[in-house]
């Protein structure tokens, strides 16, 4: 059987007609950029995650981005985050013209480590940006409190967790911001590129939103250097539509996980995703932890099953930041991580046959069965 990594047009098909109504009625009020399709999003969005405010822009990395440069990040500043993560949130940082200091992951949860994030502070330091991979939130607390300490704001890169859970509350009001990606495959994806920011602090709200419009705070009136980052109608249109299925989507996509954990939970030589006793994870990504990652990758594929990897180089490893001066070995676990990490298909529209298949390719493409007694979550 073959297995798509995502499907998107599954994903459309069931909405096709309410999302071609959306686009008319933006295309018949030609409000393209910004405007009222935006702005009702924006309400949306923020009930949705619990929070006073959400600001539209142009995608996740304008998200961070913005949000640091409100924060009053800038050059010789320092902003804390993980290796394991997109680029896009280092370059938002360094894009502020600070220095991104990366602190090592958790090894259950694959996010920032609160053990190590204290000793990783410095008088430089502008801001923690955790980031909740995989649709799983950080251990918030723990770095909340850390922060708190030290009077440091937490920015979280929420982009992969629409919807996640810590602690009964959404990502995106568990920091002082939160910044998201719509990027279309995202679990509340936009038809082009869009992104957000959720926030409960008035003022924040507020730069955020003269940033992203040329830092005019009238039209013409420029009281900041900004850029064009705004979210474009159509998008703010699609997003509303797509918001009112992003929770059955997230159930369907937990459900999925649970059905993946308990079909290869038990072979020995697969690690699967742990789920915090405190998180609802939404599983954006389904990533697995296996051996020799590579050539199991090239096998399913050639058994007609599509996997990806999120993702195979750390930052801190990346060529564009060999200036930080970091080597192997510097963050061991999300090295390790980074070598095994193999993200099996997921979205809502997966069938239980689907994942039967993907299960059973894969578990026979590396074979074997551990004991009960040593399952690794
Ligand atoms: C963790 C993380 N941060 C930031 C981004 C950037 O979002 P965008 O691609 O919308 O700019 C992404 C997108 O993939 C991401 O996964």
């Amino acid at each position: 059987m073959k297995v798509p990594f995502l499907d998107l047009n599954a994903h459309h098909q069931p909405i096709r007609a309410q999302l071609d109504a959306a686009i008319r009625e933006v295309i018949d009020t030609s409000a393209f950029a910004g405007g009222p399709f935006v702005a009702a999003f924006e309400r949306d969005f923020a009930k949705y995650c619990g929070s006073n405010y959400a600001i539209g822009v142009g995608n996740g990395t304008d998200a961070i981005w913005l949000t640091l440069l409100a924060l009053g990040v800038g050059e010789g500043d320092e902003v804390i985050t993980v290796p394991s993560t997109f680029m896009a949130t280092t370059e938002a940082i360094s894009y502020c013209g600070a220095r991104p200091k990366f602190v090592d992951i958790d090894e259950r949860l694959y996010t920032m480590d609160p053990e190590l994030l204290e000793r990783a502070i410095s008088p430089r330091t502008k801001a923690i940006v955790p980031v909740h991979l995989f649709g799983q939130c950080a251990d918030m607390d723990p770095i909340l409190e850390v922060a708190g300490r030290h009077g440091i704001p937490v920015v979280e890169d929420a982009c992969q967790a629409h919807g996640a859970v810590y602690k009964k509350r959404k990502a995106g009001v568990l920091g002082v911001a939160g910044c998201f990606s719509f990027y279309p495959g995202k679990n509340l994806g936009a038809l082009g590129e869009a992104g957000g920011v959720t926030t409960n602090d008035k003022e924040l709200a507020g730069k955020i939103q003269v940033l992203r419009d040329h830092g005019q705070h009238r039209k013409y009136y420029h009281s900041k250097i900004g850029w064009n980052a705004r979210m474009d109608g159509i998008q703010g249109a699609v997003l509303s539509v797509k918001l009112k299925q992003l929770e059955v989507n997230n159930v369907r996509r937990h459900a999925h996980g649970l059905l993946y954990d308990q079909l290869l939970g038990e072979t020995e030589e697969i690690i699967t995703p742990f789920e915090g006793p405190h998180n609802r994870h939404v599983y954006h990504i389904y990533a697995v932890r296996v051996k020799e990652r590579n050539q199991i990758l090239q096998a399913l594929a050639e058994r007609g099953i599509s996997c990806a990897i999120h993702y195979p180089i750390p930052v801190h490893l990346q060529e564009a930041y060999q200036f930080l001066g970091h080597t192997e070995g510097s963050f061991p676990v999300a090295e390790r991580c980074a070598e095994e990490f193999l993200s099996l298909p997921m979205f809502p529209e997966l069938t239980t046959e689907q994942i039967h298949s993907v299960a059973d390719e894969l578990k026979s493409c590396i074979g074997g069965r551990k004991p009960q007694s040593s399952l690794v979550n």
